[in-house]
């Protein structure tokens, strides 16, 4: 909780008073699915990123009303985890992906609208979960995923970090820049799991608990690989001016050449890209790159029905 962070009374005080707030406004807005008038079009499951909610309606709500209206009483899942908002949005923060992919598993399996199948839509590192869930979860299963400023190949860096107080964001880097490997930050930031150091690659690999094991860095998971060509398509969108994503690149599933923090690897040339069978799916024509102007998650209403919506509507 932001309580963790080393605070005064009053700010502790001002956290609690925000936690309560948050929680009677989460109520309130609290409709984590929508639409399901209209059965001709693929349900929809979004995971929120982090600082975020499920359902609020000036963030997720609002793409939620946008989807079921475009795609005519088509049926939206917003992903909550944990019962209530406070835990939800602590989720982003400190409950481990592992934990989290399972969860969502579980939550997919018994929402029986879901059965048929269903298209996903990953907002930062939600984008990354969701493919963990593509890979560890094929029932019910997944059709398109899409994933929105996803860090596919993890982060080194937090630039601008998108929470509540600078303190704690200078926190989060600094624990992450001294110690993200330790098994102690790597069970409780959720960050740590997919910092990945391009300088010390070795300690990345056997450190990382969550990406390391879904890029198939450690062993080959032929499971992985064979739910992830199950998709009909992987799309990944890349804000080309992200200023919270570092690389950016890493959206596209690029990640700088090992031993150093400047130069990008191209994708075909990583050892992702065959470990993984990404290059297979690249043959198939599955891999989609969008590159969208502006900063990390700024999406126009306009550009998502022209280029999200149709993906959402294909047959
Ligand atoms: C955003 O990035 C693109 C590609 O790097 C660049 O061409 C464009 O000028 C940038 N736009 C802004 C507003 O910085």
């Amino acid at each position: 909780m932001i309580c963790l962070f080393p605070s005064s009374r009053i700010v502790c005080l001002l956290c609690w008073l925000f936690l309560i707030l948050a929680l009677v406004l989460g109520y309130i807005w609290w409709k984590p699915t929508k639409g399901g008038t209209n059965a001709d079009v693929l349900p929809v499951v979004l995971w929120h990123g982090m600082g975020d909610t499920c359902c609020v309606p000036f963030s997720l709500g609002s793409i939620m009303s946008l989807i079921v209206e475009q795609t005519k009483g088509g049926y939206v899942r917003s992903l909550e985890i944990g019962g209530n908002v406070v835990l939800d949005w602590e989720s982003g923060f400190f409950i481990h992906p592992n934990e989290q992919v399972e969860y969502v598993c579980q939550q997919l399996q018994l929402d029986e609208r879901l059965a048929k199948g269903y298209n996903a839509i990953g907002f930062s590192q939600g984008g990354q979960f969701l493919r963990a869930v593509a890979q560890r979860c094929p029932n019910p299963p997944m059709r398109t995923l899409i994933t929105l400023g996803g860090q596919h190949q993890g982060i080194f860096g937090l630039p601008m970090c998108p929470t509540l107080t600078i303190r704690s964001c200078d926190y989060i880097t600094r624990l992450l820049d001294d110690a993200a490997y330790t098994p102690e930050v790597q069970s409780k930031l959720v960050q740590a799991t997919y910092w990945h150091d391009p300088i010390m690659e070795n300690k990345y690999r056997l450190g990382s608990t969550f990406l390391a094991d879904i890029n198939n860095e450690l062993i080959i998971n032929e499971f992985y690989i064979e739910n992830l060509r199950k998709l009909k398509k992987f799309v990944m969108v890349q804000f080309l001016n992200d200023t919270i994503v570092q690389p950016k690149e890493s959206q596209w599933f690029q990640y700088y050449t090992s031993g150093q923090n400047k130069v990008i690897q191209p994708f075909t040339e990583s050892k992702v890209y065959e470990d993984l069978g990404l290059n297979k799916m690249h043959r198939q024509g599955k891999l989609v790159f969008l590159g969208v102007e502006g900063d990390h998650l700024a999406i126009s209403k306009a550009w998502f029905i022209q280029n999200i919506v149709p993906l959402l509507l294909e047959k």
